[in-house]
């Protein structure tokens, strides 16, 4: 496994690969079972893999965890090593950026909408970093877990957009064995607020359990899963749309999201359930 920290590292190592695929899983680090079972997808389905571990500054807003976001390059470059990884990319911000850059933003309603109405910048500054990604890795295949729901709507739309010749691969979420969808944040969760978290996927099972009963109403859903998010510090939204994040009166079998933003003691959690 070669390790590249600089560009022409990176453009150096890709030369040693022959095949015709090469998948790609951008990471900001700190990785767990859900990144590995992106490695482990990506290394099933293309001759390559490449993983980036760059913690991206220009998607953190002000005031935000920037400074405090878990990082763990040693265990991380074990994961990789033992998924068989082929190139792991860990640039640092010199190398990812200059000053007064060109940018490219997140559309104007979807991108500004639930996270990116909660977190203003945040969708700029993720599809910017994710552009020059896919660009460095000469990806074929890239690999998003749907936990980051809007997230990989709109990198979705910005290979579409941009005509970029990458397919994008949308990953099923994993969760621990309560349920708890699984992210690098949860390492700041104390005990007894890794019980109030599962709030979040509770009330994502409330709803799959109201939807199962025939209940399709949008409202009467919310108000449900609120009842169970009662548990959570602040809710900062339930939201149900459709997989193109058009909000919804009735919930179109195969075609919605639930989405649900919260705190629960020091982090701000996401979670989603694709109907
Ligand atoms: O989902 C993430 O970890 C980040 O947003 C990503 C895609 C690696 C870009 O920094």
């Amino acid at each position: 496994m070669i390790i590249a920290k600089t560009i022409e590292a990176l453009n150096e190592a890709k030369k040693s690969l022959k095949g015709n695929t090469i998948g790609f899983v951008p990471t900001m680090g700190a990785l767990h079972q859900g990144h590995l079972s992106l490695l482990q997808r990506a290394r099933e389905e293309n001759e390559h893999l490449i993983v980036s571990i760059f913690v991206n500054p220009t998607q953190f807003l002000e005031g935000e965890d920037l400074d405090a976001y878990p990082r763990k390059e040693a265990a991380d470059i074990e994961i990789c090593e033992r998924a068989g990884v082929d190139i792991v990319f860990m640039p640092n911000n010199d190398v990812m950026y200059e000053e007064d850059e060109l940018c490219i933003g997140a559309p104007a309603v979807r991108g500004y909408i639930l996270e990116g109405e909660k977190r203003p910048g945040h969708f700029d500054g993720m599809l910017q970093v994710v552009m020059k990604l896919l660009h460095l890795s000469s990806a074929t295949h890239a690999y998003f877990g749907k936990k980051d729901a809007q997230q990989l709507a709109l990198i979705t739309q910005m290979v579409k957009n941009y005509f970029m010749d990458v397919q994008i691969v949308p990953c099923e979420i994993v969760r621990d064995e309560k349920g708890l969808a699984l992210s690098s944040r949860n390492v700041y969760l104390k005990d007894d607020e890794k019980e109030r978290a599962l709030s979040l996927s509770d009330s994502l099972k409330c709803a799959t359990k109201l939807v199962m009963a025939g209940e399709l109403d949008v409202e009467i859903i919310k108000k449900e899963m609120l009842k169970v998010l009662d548990k959570a510090d602040k809710v900062e939204y339930v939201a149900i749309v459709n997989r193109e994040f058009k909000a919804l009166k009735q919930v179109e079998i195969g075609n919605t999201i639930i989405l649900v933003a919260a705190w629960v003691g020091k982090p701000r959690l996401i979670d989603n359930l694709w109907i």
